[in-house]
C-alpha cells in the first residue's frame, strides 16, 4: 500500500519534504486533468469505494477548508459524513477520545477535525491506536488537521506551498516571502515555519506591529532551519527596504481575541497590515498576492479592487485547495503512492543525558566545603544548580527541585555559594539514605539541567552523575503544558498526561501543541 498509507497529518513535519514533493507532483498532474477533462488520468486517483468513511468534525466555522474537503470527498466517490457539533454530546461534556472511540466504529476510516483544542490530532492519533487493536478494526483511522487554535494549518500550508511552487516555476531554490497580518493568532503563518523548509534558501519577512507579531516558538523553528527572518512593524515601515519579497502572504487579524486594550488601538493595528492603492507603485515586478481566506467583508487587509490586478493570487491559492485535498486523501486511501521509497530517516544515536564520573580516574583534589555547607556521611548533594543565575532565582529553584524530588520533607539544607569569580550556584544536601533509580535522575535532569548528584557513603562520594537536559520527558503525572488551548492542559479536563521534547534551543517543546517551555516551566508544581 505505500508510506502513506493510514497516515495522519496532525502538523505539516508529519510529511516529510520528499514526500511534501511528491504531494504536489500528482496534485499537478491532477490539476492539469481537471482542466482537460480527462477522465482515465481522474481515474486514477478515485478511491472510488462508496464504503470507504470520511468524516469531517469541524468545531469550529469553516468555508473552504470543509467544502474543498468534502468535495474532495465526493470525487473520491466516497461515504462522506459531517458530525453537527451543535447538537452533539460534546455538548454534554464528552470527551474528544469517546466521540472518536464511536465514530470509528461506525466504519470511519478518516476524520478532518478542526477544533479550538490544540494538538487535539496528535492525542486522537495515539489515543486511536490503543482504541483500534482493542476492538479489533481492521485499520486504525487517520487524523487530518483542519486547524486547531492557533497552532497548525497543515493542509492550508499544502496547498500554499503547492501555489509557491507553482508560481515559482516548479522550482524549490529560492524563496523570498513576506508574512503579513496577525502573526500572533495565525495558524496558517505557524505551519510556515516547518513547512517552508522544501525550499532551499528561504528569505521571510515578518509584517506586524508587535501586538500582532510572530511567537518565539515559530521564530526559533525559522532561524534553525536556516531561514533568513527580517521584522518590520507596519507594511509602511516595510516598503521603505530596498529589497522586498515578490510574494506576500496576508492573514487576517483576530482581533476579537485580544481584549479591551488591544481594541482601542484597533484603527491603527489594522492600518499597519491593510495594503492601500498608493503602495502599489513600491511593490517589485510580478508581486503576487496570498491570502487563506476568508477576508473580512469590512476590513480586508486585501482591499477588493485588487481582485482585477495581476496580484491577485489568492484565488487560484484557494481553488488549489481541492487539488491537494484530493491527492491527500488519495495518498491516505492508499490508492496512489505505492511506488513512493522514503529517504531513510537519519539515525539518530540516544544520547546519554545522565553521566556517571569515574571517579578513579578522577585527580584528587584538595577537599574543599563550601561555605555553610556541613560535609554529610551519608546521603546526597546536588551541586551546580543554576550556576551563573541570580541568588533569588538559585533560591526558588532549589525549592522547586527539592518539591519535584520530593526531597523537601528530609532533613538538610539548601546553599547559595558565591563560589570563584562571585559566580553563584545552588547547593542542596540531604542527610540520611536515597534509593535515587534513574527516573528520578531523569526528573532532576529535566529540573536542574547542569547540575551534578553525589551519593555519600561513609563520608566518601561513593558515585557521582552528571546531569544535561533529556530529548524527551513524559509519563510523569506533575509535568503540564502552560497552553490553556492545549489538549494536555488540565483546564481542557480530557486526562490527557503533558509530554514534552527538548528543541534545538534547549527548551521543552510540547507534543500536542508545540508550545516551547523553559525547563522551570513544565512542573505544574512551579505554578503554585
Ligand atoms: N483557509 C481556511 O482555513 O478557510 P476556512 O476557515 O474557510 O476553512
Amino acid at each position: 500500500m505505500g508510506t502513506f498509507y493510514g497516515r495522519s497529518l496532525c502538523v505539516i513535519d508529519d510529511l516529510s519534504q520528499e514526500e511534501r514533493l511528491y504531494l504536489f507532483e500528482h496534485a499537478r498532474i491532477l490539476k492539469s486533468a481537471f482542466e482537460t477533462q480527462d477522465e482515465a488520468v481522474l481515474n486514477r486517483y478515485r478511491i472510488d469505494d462508496p464504503d470507504f468513511g470520511i468524516y469531517e468534525v469541524f468545531l469550529e466555522d469553516s468555508t473552504r477548508t470543509k467544502e474543498s474537503f468534502r468535495n474532495a470527498a465526493k470525487f473520491h466517490h466516497a461515504k462522506v459524513s459531517d458530525l453537527n457539533s451543535g447538537s452533539s454530546s460534546f455538548n454534554k461534556g464528552e470527551s474528544y477520545a469517546d466521540t472518536f472511540y464511536t465514530l470509528s466504529g461506525y466504519s470511519n476510516t478518516i476524520f478532518i477535525v478542526r477544533s479550538k483544542v490544540e494538538g487535539v490530532c496528535t492525542y486522537l492519533e495515539e489515543s486511536l491506536t490503543s482504541y483500534a487493536r482493542r476492538n479489533g478494526l481492521k485499520r486504525k483511522p487517520a487524523f487530518i488537521n483542519a486547524g486547531d487554535g492557533k497552532h497548525e494549518h497543515p493542509t492550508q500550508e499544502l496547498l500554499d506551498e503547492f501555489t509557491f511552487l507553482e508560481d515559482n516555476n516548479w522550482s524549490t531554490e529560492t524563496l523570498h516571502l513576506a508574512l503579513v497580518g496577525d502573526l500572533y493568532h495565525g495558524r496558517t503563518v505557524h505551519s510556515k515555519a516547518d513547512g517552508l523548509k522544501i525550499f532551499k534558501n528561504v528569505t521571510v519577512d515578518l509584517i506586524a506591529p508587535p501586538e500582532l507579531a510572530m511567537p518565539e516558538t515559530y521564530l526559533h523553528k525559522m532561524k534553525d532551519h536556516g531561514f533568513t527572518v527580517r521584522t518590520f512593524d507596519s507594511i509602511d515601515a516595510y516598503l521603505k527596504e530596498t529589497v522586498i519579497a515578490p510574494k506576500w502572504y496576508f492573514t487576517r487579524p483576530q482581533l476579537e481575541r485580544m481584549g479591551d486594550k488591544v481594541l482601542k488601538k484597533e484603527a491603527e493595528l489594522r492600518r499597519a497590515i491593510t495594503f492601500r492603492e498608493e503602495l502599489i507603485p513600491l511593490l517589485p515586478l510580478n508581486t503576487k498576492f496570498y491570502h487563506p481566506l476568508p477576508r473580512h467583508k469590512a476590513h480586508p487587509t486585501i482591499p477588493t479592487f485588487l481582485d482585477e490586478t495581476p496580484l491577485n493570487g489568492w484565488e487560484r491559492q484557494s481553488i488549489n485547495g481541492m487539488y491537494v485535498r484530493i491527492v491527500l486523501l488519495a495518498l491516505i486511501a492508499g490508492k496512489i503512492g505505492g511506488e513512493f521509497v522514503s529517504a531513510r530517516p537519519p539515525v539518530v544515536e540516544e544520547e546519554d543525558y545522565i553521566k556517571e564520573v569515574n571517579l578513579e580516574d578522577r585527580v584528587p583534589q584538595e577537599k574543599r566545603i563550601s561555605e555553610g555547607v556541613q560535609p554529610i556521611h551519608d546521603g546526597i548533594v546536588i551541586d551546580h544548580i543554576l550556576r551563573g543565575y541570580e541568588i533569588g532565582e538559585i533560591r526558588d529553584h532549589m525549592r522547586l527541585i527539592s518539591s519535584v524530588l520530593e526531597l523537601d520533607r528530609g532533613k538538610g539544607g539548601e546553599w547559595v555559594s558565591s563560589g570563584q569569580q562571585g559566580i553563584h550556584k545552588g547547593i542542596i544536601f540531604r542527610p540520611g539514605s536515597y534509593e535515587l533509580d534513574r527516573k528520578h535522575l531523569k526528573r532532576l535532569a529535566a529540573v536542574a539541567p547542569g547540575s551534578t548528584l553525589n551519593l555519600i557513603k561513609d563520608g566518601k562520594v561513593q558515585r557521582k552523575f552528571r546531569l544535561s537536559l533529556p530529548p524527551r520527558i513524559y509519563n510523569f503525572e506533575d509535568l503540564g503544558c502552560t497552553n490553556e488551548a492545549c489538549i494536555s492542559h488540565p483546564s481542557q479536563e480530557e486526562g490527557v498526561m503533558a509530554r514534552f521534547y527538548r528543541t534545538q534551543e534547549n527548551t521543552f517543546a510540547c507534543a500536542y501543541c508545540g508550545k516551547e517551555h523553559g525547563f522551570k516551566e513544565i512542573w505544574k508544581r512551579s505554578r503554585k
